[in-house]
């Protein structure tokens, strides 16, 4: 039996990236008129969704720290990211509801796709889609996009960046989105909802602007199946 672990032990935030279809059920994306909005993807990463909703036909823009990496560093940190999550999975799959993906190769089968698509899109489009940046500052100009999707970023990683950090990215993400900001999950990496969640929502800098919860069909990470919905 392995020894349980109430969360995975990261150095860092790691690369790992989540599919279009997991993105689609996780910001409850039915709900948006995807093909007339420019949409940002926020610490994209290596998830395939910019990737794939491009090959749909969708205006996106992934921006993220390592897009000033080179395509073959970014690769293969990703591929020990992903051996260093999968070898501590044993540990930590209590923390997980094993119906999306069935188990632990299916994970990293889906982890793996999500990749290499990326990869392949990150080498043909390069700066053009991938926009390096460090939050929480960005050079994107005022109201650029409709939408942004900030996923497994914020507040799943509330160990790492402070509540100053998560105020100040969103209020970057305001000013540079015309509509909704849409931040998944709302948990951290244990499975409980992040304190910051409450803070946010009654943040002073937050008050002229809509806030809403809403349950979404993705529950991968324990309790994790909600989505804050921001409307600028
Ligand atoms: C766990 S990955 C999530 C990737 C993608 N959003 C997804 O859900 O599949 C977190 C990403 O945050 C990026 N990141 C961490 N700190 C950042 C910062 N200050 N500015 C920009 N990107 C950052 C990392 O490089 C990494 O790609």
């Amino acid at each position: 039996m392995p020894e349980l672990k109430d969360k995975l032990e990261l150095k860092d935030i790691v690369l790992l990236g989540r599919t279009f279809d997991e993105y689609f059920r996780a910001f409850n994306l039915q709900d948006i008129d995807l093909k007339n909005a420019k949409i940002l993807d926020a610490a994209s990463g290596v998830s395939s969704f910019c990737a794939e909703a491009a090959e749909q036909g969708f205006n996106v823009t992934g921006s993220d720290r390592i897009y000033s990496l080179s395509a073959s560093t970014i690769e293969s940190r990703c591929a020990q990211d992903l051996e260093l999550v999968m070898a501590q999975m044993p540990g930590v799959s209590h923390l997980y509801n094993w119906e999306y993906f069935k188990d632990v190769e299916s994970l990293k089968a889906a982890r793996q796709r999500a990749y290499k698509l990326f990869v392949g899109d990150f080498q043909r489009q390069g700066h053009r889609r991938y926009v390096p940046c460090e939050y929480p500052h960005t050079d994107f100009f005022n109201n650029q996009f409709t939408i942004t999707l900030i996923s497994h970023f914020l507040f799943l990683y509330d160990d790492r960046l402070d509540y100053e950090f998560h105020r100040e990215t969103i209020k970057e993400c305001m000013r540079i989105t015309s509509k909704e900001i849409r931040i998944f999950p709302i948990v951290n990496l244990k499975g409980e909802q992040s304190p910051y969640v409450e803070k946010i929502l009654n943040d002073e800098a937050f008050f002229d602007c809509t806030k809403d919860i809403q349950a979404v069909d993705y529950n991968f990470i324990r309790n994790g199946n909600r989505v804050l919905v921001i409307s600028v």
